[in-house]
């Protein structure tokens, strides 16, 4: 099968107002996209993340894709070729929404298959999560890891690929699923009680509040750089076969603990770290295997840990 390449095709990214979305954008339209098409309903997302796509021609429409009839109506009216979903409810609304994060996981997703099946456009690229595994049952996990998810975020992610994998064998739909581990970076949301650690630590640090660890701060996650994510997807894209996923993951084993002295050097913090209770459904590890991205693309030098700090540190400074 032969896959329309990214130059001068006419894309749609579903969430791209969010964290990894809006670098997706960026992406594509640096590759050569002839346009960019964006549904966000700005749940998370901001429209600032796509001040300078939205200079170069990108078009932002604020709508909800579990909405059929918005997505089917860009997508005819600009003659979409391909699909990114990067549409999701934060991992931390599971905590306050359960069923409304779950659904939002699998609806965005079936609305597109049903579309795609009807041919309104030819290829999908989903984002998975590697919170699908949930916690390893052997490291380091790779793609035939079961599925075993602790939180309704991640059984949205989960049934989502699920769903996916079973409309490419029953109706050869065009469809693949990536699957990135925790990400961190510049535009990652750092307000409220949905941020993550990162953000959220980065921002503690600049109001002049301690820090927090939950639990023992042993906890591993592989955390890789969102422009990193993006580059890996869009190299993945030529070659990934239908129904097929793949982790996105620098096999970069971190302890939050270890996180958050990197954050405290970089912000050169010198107060106390405060010690809270653990998590419930907190994965204890996450390590992925690697294995089958480099078979696809060959060795990637990602961005060393501290310089994405660093920059992640920077861009919430200009944010605050
Ligand atoms: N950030 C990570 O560490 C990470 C790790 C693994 C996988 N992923 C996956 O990557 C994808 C992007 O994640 P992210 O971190 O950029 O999340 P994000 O929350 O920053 O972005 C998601 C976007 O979807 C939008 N959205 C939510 N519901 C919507 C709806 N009904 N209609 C239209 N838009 C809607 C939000 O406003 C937001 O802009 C998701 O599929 C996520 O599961 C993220």
């Amino acid at each position: 099968m032969k896959r329309q390449s990214i130059v001068n095709s006419k894309v749609l990214v579903v969430g791209g107002a969010g964290f990894i979305g809006s670098h997706l954008v960026d992406k594509l339209i640096a590759e050569g996209a002839n346009q960019v098409l964006i549904i966000d309903n700005l749940f998370i997302g901001k429209r600032e993340n796509l001040n300078q796509a939205l200079k170069k021609g990108a078009i932002l429409y604020v709508d909800d894709a579990e909405n059929q009839e918005a997505l089917g109506y860009i997508l005819e009216k600009y003659d979409i070729d391909i699909v990114f979903n990067c549409a999701t409810k934060p991992l931390n609304y599971s905590f306050i929404n359960p069923s409304n994060t779950y659904m939002t996981n699998v609806l965005v997703l079936k609305n597109l298959l049903e579309l795609q099946r009807k041919k309104v456009f030819d290829t999908l690229c989903h984002f998975s999560s590697s919170e699908a595994y949930g916690s390893a049952q052997y490291q380091p996990m790779d793609e035939e890891h079961p599925l075993v998810p602790h939180t309704p975020y991640a059984a949205g992610k989960a049934s989502a690929d699920l769903l996916l994998q079973s409309y490419v064998s029953m109706f050869e739909l065009d469809a693949f699923l990536i699957r990135p581990f925790n990400n961190y970076g510049p535009r990652q949301n750092f307000e409220g009680s949905l941020a993550g650690v990162i953000p959220l630590t980065i921002k503690k640090i600049l109001e002049k509040q301690a820090p927090e660890i939950h639990g023992a701060g042993k906890q591993t996650r592989d955390f890789i750089y969102v422009e990193d994510t993006v580059d890996i997807a869009l190299k993945i894209f030529p070659i990934i076969s239908p129904g097929e996923c793949v982790n996105i993951t620098t096999d970069q084993q971190l302890s939050i603990e270890n996180v958050v002295k990197t954050i405290v050097n970089v912000m050169n913090y010198k107060g106390e770290v405060l010690k809270m209770p653990y998590r419930k459904a907190d994965v204890l590890s996450h390590r992925g295997s690697v294995k089958k991205l480099q078979n696809m693309i060959g060795q990637y030098d990602k961005k060393p840990f501290k310089d994405g700090i660093t920059e992640t540190v920077n861009w919430i400074k200009d944010m605050s």
